[in-house]
């Protein structure tokens, strides 16, 4: 696993060190990023050496700036070991005036975080409310423990111990997407009609953004084709596409190095044929040639070998269930996420959807309404399950 290992100011920094050594022994690839006073308990030297990377300190290095946002694409983990109320509270906040704090918002992916600090803090309302803001985006926590804390004295606060840490933040990290290489598409296209017009659709991007920024926190690697203006969510490679042809590139150039493509973007069906020149109302009544388009997920797919390919089916009226399930045959597709888009509330340019999920190999799971966020991770179990179960030795 490439795991970023974020140190902050604490006197179990020293710790540290040893957590670095069992992830090489493991052979995970460690990159160790310090907050601003860490480098006051332990030198970047040691980290560097047991690492075998030069370690990111100092925020305003020359390649600083530009590496935290490089690190973010590369990294299926965080682990701050060790994490001190001052690192909890700026992650909690979104505070970014250090290279870890700067780090862990570029980053997207699983969190774990090993507190320590004495009892009365880790106590205090202040910590225990970031450390519930954290817990609810889904930072994972191991620790603290109780025992004797640097003051002298005894309680709740002292770091877990570093095999135990690194044993949670493998297994209990959630990042069962980790070496997994992800494409997702996503949004609508655009079809110029002449330079200024254009042939679109109701998509918008939500459902294919919220699948890329929840692979992306379970560790996966993911680029993400977009025809929507949407924010890219941290730590996701996005290249932004007009028309179907653009996307028909994209998909070319990127499908063979996925492990897994999840084709939720709404490719128009109907190209236009454009006029090489702005239409004039002065110039008449006009018709639009509309000309069927490739297929692209069909073309793609076709050469998927042992690659997991995810197809969506927007379905009105009778016999959705049917014409689904010959999509899924016909676009050579693993899952397909079908849904009713004549439904109120839901589907299009809204923030739920509710769907019901089938497989090439005659699984059905329906998912009710909730958040597209939801609905992704749902998508993404139903990936990770096919993917665990082709993949021998399973991947940690
Ligand atoms: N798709 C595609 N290329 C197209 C049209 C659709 O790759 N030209 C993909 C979509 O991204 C989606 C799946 O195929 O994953 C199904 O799209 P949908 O519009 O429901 O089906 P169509 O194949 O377009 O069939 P129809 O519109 O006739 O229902």
């Amino acid at each position: 696993m490439k795991i970023i290992l974020g140190v902050s100011g604490s006197i179990a920094a020293f710790k540290a060190a040893d957590v670095v050594r069992r992830l090489r022994e493991r052979g995970d690839e460690v990159r160790v990023v310090f907050s601003k006073s860490a480098g006051k308990f332990v030198a970047p030297l040691t980290f560097s050496v047991l690492s075998g990377n030069p370690v990111l300190s100092d925020m305003f290095a020359p390649s600083a700036a530009v590496e935290h946002v490089a690190l973010a694409g590369w990294a299926e983990l965080l682990l701050v070991a060790p994490a001190s109320a001052d690192a909890i509270a700026k992650l909690a906040h979104g505070i970014a005036d250090d290279p870890l704090a700067t780090y862990a918002l570029s980053h997207g992916g699983p969190i774990v975080l090993a507190p320590a600090m004495e009892s009365a803090m880790w106590e205090h309302p202040a910590v225990a409310e970031n450390v519930r803001v954290l817990r609810s985006r889904g930072v994972r926590f191991v620790g603290p423990v109780s025992g004797p804390l640097a003051s002298g004295r005894a309680g709740v606060g002292r770091m877990a111990e570093p095999e135990e840490i690194v044993e949670a933040a493998i297994f209990r990290s959630a990042a069962d997407l980790a070496g997994t290489k992800v494409l997702v598409t996503a949004g609508p296209t655009r079809e110029p009609i002449d330079p200024v017009r254009f042939v679109s659709n109701r998509s918008s991007g939500r459902m294919g953004h919220a699948l890329a920024e929840r692979a992306r926190a379970r560790g996966a690697e993911v680029v993400l084709l977009t025809g929507s203006d949407r924010p890219v969510p941290p730590g996701v490679e996005a290249v932004r596409f007009e028309t179907a042809g653009d996307l028909k590139s994209l998909l070319d150039a990127r499908f063979d190095a996925c492990d897994v493509l999840v084709m939720a973007a709404a490719v128009a069906d109907f190209v236009p044929e454009k006029a090489p020149r702005r239409l004039h109302r002065s110039d008449g009544p006009r018709s639009l040639a509309l000309s069927p388009g490739e297929d692209l997920l069909a073309s793609v797919a076709a050469r998927k070998g042992s690659r997991i390919v995810v197809a969506f089916a927007a379905e009105a009226g009778d016999g959705q269930e049917e014409r689904a399930r010959r999509k899924l045959a016909a676009k050579h597709a693993d899952w397909i996420v079908w849904n009713d888009v004549g439904r109120e509330g839901v589907g299009f340019e809204s923030d739920d959807n509710e769907v019901v999920l089938l497989s090439a190999t005659g699984q059905r799971v329906e998912v009710s309404r909730r958040p597209k966020k939801e609905i992704a991770d749902k998508i993404w179990d139903a990936v990770s399950s096919t993917l665990s179960w082709r993949t021998i030795p399973a991947k940690i």
